[in-house]
């Protein structure tokens, strides 16, 4: 029995803390479920999450988690279909590659939506499981395609909240009302060139249902700018019940500064100025619930940012080095033993996203921050995720990203120079969270670490202990 939509949003409202949705799999279900079992928003990352399933099965599945949440999906016929495809008792030989998934693509595809729906739920469902705390799931809105059949899956595990940035999420409030009335999406595929009609993306949920009614989460746009907020709280689809302010100095993807031309320093990194700064006041104008992200990192920042009307703080950083972080445990350490030492750096890259979007590489040995390491790898693109749909020259729609093997890259009409510094984060972020894939010869795909600006602080919630768990990371934050 679903608790009445009131209570669970009150929930989150009054949450304190969110801990910020980061993907691939750093928050997955184990973090978000560490965090909202204790009060706090807990949020697990949905992007990539088709991948992240079929690996994790593929790995064997050692606790049996999955199959444990996979045994509730409503469509059994679904769940039992990718596990008689992909799920290896005892693990995968660790020399062995992992099964290649379909890439995503405009092409109406039952099986790519059927993954994402059953992938999404069993994180959400895991996340929920064994407390009354809330969760949320975010997801990139650039990332476009996975979109509506992630947040579906999502909703059948009765998700709390749903939080997505990385470009405007307009439409997102309209299609949660639209999934929970049980109704068919359809959005239309942003291109990057013009002179055909942009193809529409569709989905039917009537396929998953049980004919019981949905919950339509809570929706929190994640924005940098006061500006921002405005227009969506104005011109959204439906209904924005808050905010999430994020600053430059978060970790992940940042939105990059206002105004043109950009301006970087002596290292390539962009330079942010006054016309980025948040007017608080005019946030908190707006009436809607606000919590602040980037860089509050200890309890003096919180209460500060609560006294300046924020219901309290979205933060990534201090979660993603803690125990229950999807972050392949001995890379985390090597990063708390880095900071412990003071040997880490923290770069806002231009050029690393092939999004365009400013992204905070840390730098860390043997990672892909590393000049050498990022020479050696070969460009592959076989994930996917962040490739944009453009025009081919005879009006069909084709996928490219700037990460890709160059020949193929300009092949596709990309330009040299965009491809310049590229990293391929789809595989790189794979890795981090020890799903990396075996490429021919046995080398495994080098990892990236990304933190917000911020990584130092870790340092503080560790205090003289070697390891610390999301839970430290609360009572540091929370302490009177
Ligand atoms: C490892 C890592 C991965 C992240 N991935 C995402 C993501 O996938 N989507 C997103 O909206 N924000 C992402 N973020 C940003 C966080 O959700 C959060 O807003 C931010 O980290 C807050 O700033 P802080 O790192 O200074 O605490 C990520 C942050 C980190 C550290």
């Amino acid at each position: 029995m679903l608790p009445q939509l009131p209570i669970r949003r009150a929930l989150f409202e009054l949450s304190r803390l969110i801990q910020g949705g980061m993907g691939i799999g750093v928050s997955g279900w184990p973090l978000a479920r560490a965090v909202a079992s204790r009060g706090h928003l807990g949020v697990v990352s949905g992007t990539a999450i088709d991948a992240v399933l079929v690996r994790r099965l593929q790995d064997g599945d050692p606790a049996g988690e999955l199959r444990r949440a996979m045994a509730h999906f409503p469509v059994s016929a679904i769940a039992e279909a990718v596990l008689e495809r992909y799920f290896i008792p005892g693990g995968r030989d660790p020399k062995a590659p992992y099964r290649a998934l379909t890439m995503h693509s405009h092409r109406e595809q039952h099986a790519v939506q059927d993954l994402l729906v059953l992938a999404s739920f069993v994180e959400v469902w895991l996340a929920r499981e064994g407390h009354g705390g809330a969760v949320g799931i975010n997801l990139l809105t650039k990332v476009q395609i996975p979109t509506v059949p992630s947040l579906f899956g999502a909703m059948l595990a009765s998700v709390d909240c749903v939080l997505m940035g990385a470009g405007i999420p307009r439409d997102i409030p309209g299609i949660l009302d639209t999934l929970a009335d049980g109704r068919g999406v359809e959005t239309q595929l942003e291109l990057s060139g013009t002179g055909v009609a942009a193809p529409i993306l569709r989905f039917d949920p009537t396929r998953f249902t049980t004919g019981d009614a949905l919950v339509r989460p809570a929706f929190l746009a994640i924005v940098s700018s006061h500006v921002l907020a405005t227009v969506l709280s104005r011109k959204a689809t439906g209904t924005v019940d808050g905010f999430v302010v994020e600053a430059p100095s978060a970790g992940g993807h940042n939105a990059p500064p206002r105004g043109r031309p950009a301006v970087f320093d002596a290292i390539g990194q962009p330079i942010y100025g006054e016309r980025d700064s948040v007017d608080l006041a005019a946030l908190a104008a707006l009436g809607l619930p606000f919590w602040l992200a980037g860089g509050v990192d200890t309890p003096e920042l919180l209460r500060s940012a609560i006294e300046a009307g924020a219901t309290g703080a979205q933060v990534g950083t201090l979660f993603a080095f803690c125990r229950e972080s999807g972050m392949e445990p001995a890379l985390r350490h090597q990063v708390i033993d880095l900071v412990r030492c003071g040997g880490v750096h923290v770069l806002t890259s231009s050029r690393a996203s092939s999004t365009g979007y400013p992204f905070k590489v840390a730098s860390v040995p043997g990672t892909l921050s590393e000049a050498s390491v990022y020479a050696a790898r070969e460009r592959i693109c076989d994930l996917g995720y962040l490739r944009e749909a453009y025009v081919k020259p005879n009006g069909s729609i084709g996928y490219r990203c700037a990460a890709e093997p160059l020949d193929t890259y300009l092949a596709k009409g990309g330009s040299l120079e965009d491809t310049m510094g590229r990293t391929c984060l789809c595989n790189g972020l794979a890795a981090t969270i020890g799903l990396g894939q075996v490429r021919p010869g046995g080398a495994i795909e080098p990892p990236i670490v990304t933190s917000g600006d911020g990584l130092a602080a870790i340092a503080r919630v560790l205090g003289d202990r070697e390891d610390y768990s999301a839970a430290d990371v609360i009572a540091y934050l929370t302490a009177p």
